[in-house]
């Protein structure tokens, strides 16, 4: 393959090193291997639709392989002394670390995100991430039972599970591989990871350090493709112990009947959202009206907790509304290197064709068009680039109004009491996350409660923590990671009798 055609800017030697080493393989016990299936697929710069990398396409030869070695792996692993199993973690954290700009600019090729997004978010959070969960290693306890029985010394242990399958999208790419890594491995499990096959290069990236971070082979394995096949190899594989995947609300029920259908595998799934974002007319309007707009166009819409949705209090629809406007036409769109920039280009061409399609049946079916929603061209027209849109409306059956778009759409309405706003709020399939902006305490708590969602901001939005358990309500799916539930997403409870009798 010819050299990949770059951005102007100013790329750090392990960037440049990575890319020009040529097809990427296959990480399977700790060693590149070529794909058995013989097939490669080529990963894309948004920003430009050039291509990247040519990499490995995993087939079921390649799943057998990877979970021969997980499983091989797992048992030496799983009785590692579990303070050494976290010193392991914690060595990848600071080789991260070292590798961090390299990362960041390797992620901003492969999503598009803006580069400072890439090096003063995902990266940091990514190794917060890691040490969180790497401290968990050896706090893993089980506890004492009082038994009804005489005689009898109960206790139980967490243990890991085996081998884990994670299947993860591609808008966080390095940081939900370790959202998946870091619980799994502290637990005692192996694990088979298989990033987006839009964004493999930073978890590909990552297999190095993982070698270097001296793991065990065997105990990380890293499968490069689409969907189909390789997802669903993992998925329906009797070889693998549980599977965790984020993505959409439609591969992740595929996933959970492919899951039923082979070994009942536990599966935990983050999925999509659509989340509404409400501002109450005594909430600090400035504040509120920032937080909306960054709560939707960070990331260019492409986050599963997006507040889409935002419902006003009519008494300052039109101020808010104005507001979010103005705001809304200062932020610039551009490639993630460029000099100032706050919204990259969308993933794909499929999903820039998907959004638009959303934006065309808003504006047919009554919804008013604020400001954005087209594509950008002059030099861009190569890029997935969208200007952010923000939608007026009261129409709450829209598909518009009701799907998860993943782009830069926000759709606002008013709204005129609290039942009807519970009532409208609640009104999708999805329940992953809400905001309420009021000054107002008990509202806001009262709120809280009446909410269908796994995570709730009062006066704020988007704050994400490695402490803070995170997933859905509804069909937004089901586990939470992060914090100690992320553990016990990992283990499985052991109840073990001892007769003490004579
Ligand atoms: P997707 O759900 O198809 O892809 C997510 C992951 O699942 C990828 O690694 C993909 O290779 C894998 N996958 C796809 N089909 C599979 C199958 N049959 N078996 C096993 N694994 C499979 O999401 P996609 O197509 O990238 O985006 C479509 C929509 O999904 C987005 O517009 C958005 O609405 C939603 N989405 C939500 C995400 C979230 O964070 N909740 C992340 C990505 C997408
Ligand atoms: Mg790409």
């Amino acid at each position: 393959m010819a050299k990949p055609a770059l951005p102007d800017y100013n790329f750090q030697q392990a960037t440049l090193d990575f890319l020009s080493k040529g097809p990427k393989q296959l990480f399977i016990n700790n060693e590149w291997v070529a794909a058995q299936s013989g097939q490669t697929f080529e990963t894309r710069n948004p920003a430009t639709g050039e291509v990247l990398a040519e990499v490995s396409l995993a087939g079921e030869a390649d799943v057998d392989a990877a979970v021969a070695a997980a499983a091989a792996a797992f048992p030496g692993w799983r009785d590692t002394i579990a303070a050494e199993r976290g010193a392991l973690l914690f060595k990848l954290a600071d080789l991260i670390d070292q590798h961090a700009d390299a990362l960041a600019e390797l992620e901003t090729l492969d999503n598009g995100k803006p580069i400072r997004v890439a090096r003063r978010g995902d990266l940091p959070y990514v190794t917060k991430h890691l040490r969180y969960q790497a401290g968990w290693a050896d706090k893993i306890e089980g506890s004492t039972v009082p038994v009804t029985f005489p005689n009898q010394f109960v206790y139980t242990r967490r243990e890991p599970l085996g081998v884990v399958g994670a299947i993860i999208p591609w808008n966080f790419p390095l940081l939900m591989a370790i959202w998946k890594l870091g619980p799994a491995l502290a637990a005692g499990n192996t694990i088979i990871l298989k990033p987006a096959e839009q964004t493999p290069l930073t978890a590909l990236y990552l297999a190095d350090l993982i070698v270097e971070a001296g793991f065990p082979p065997g105990v990380v394995n890293i499968l490069t493709g689409p969907g189909l096949p390789t997802g669903a190899a993992m998925a329906a594989h009797h070889g693998i112990a549980k599977l965790a995947f984020t993505g959409s609300t439609a591969v992740g029920a595929k996933i959970m009947e492919a899951a039923a259908t082979s070994n009942l595998k536990p599966v935990s799934l983050e999925l999509g959202g659509k989340s509404p974002n409400v501002i109450f007319a005594d909430a600090d309007l400035n504040a509120a009206v920032r937080g909306a707009q960054w709560a939707v166009f960070s990331t260019a819409g492409q986050e599963c907790v997006a507040g889409t949705r935002l419902f006003v209090e009519r008494a300052v629809y039109d101020q808010v509304l104005d507001g979010l406007k103005q705001n809304v036409e200062k932020m610039v769109v551009d490639h993630g290197f460029a000099e100032k920039v706050h919204v990259g280009p969308l993933i794909t061409d499929e999903q820039l064709s998907r959004v638009m399609s959303y934006i065309d049946e808003g504006k047919q079916g009554g919804a008013e068009i604020i400001t954005g929603g087209e594509r950008l061209g002059n030099g861009h027209a190569n890029g997935n680039f969208l200007t952010p849109a923000v939608f007026s409306y009261e129409d709450d059956s829209l598909k518009m109004v009701q799907e998860e778009i993943f782009g830069p759409v926000a759709a606002v309405t008013a709204f005129d009491d609290w039942d009807e706003l519970i009532e409208r709020a609640n009104a999708t399939m999805y329940g992953l996350a809400a905001g309420v902006w009021t000054k107002d305490v008990a509202r806001a708590h009262h709120y809280a409660h009446a909410i269908q969602a796994g995570t709730v901001w009062i006066n704020g939005y988007g704050m994400i923590d490695p402490a803070a358990p995170f997933g859905g309500y509804k069909m937004s799916g089901f586990g939470r990671e992060m914090g100690k539930e992320a553990i016990n997403l990992y283990t499985q409870v052991k109840t073990v009798w001892v007769n003490t009798s004579d």
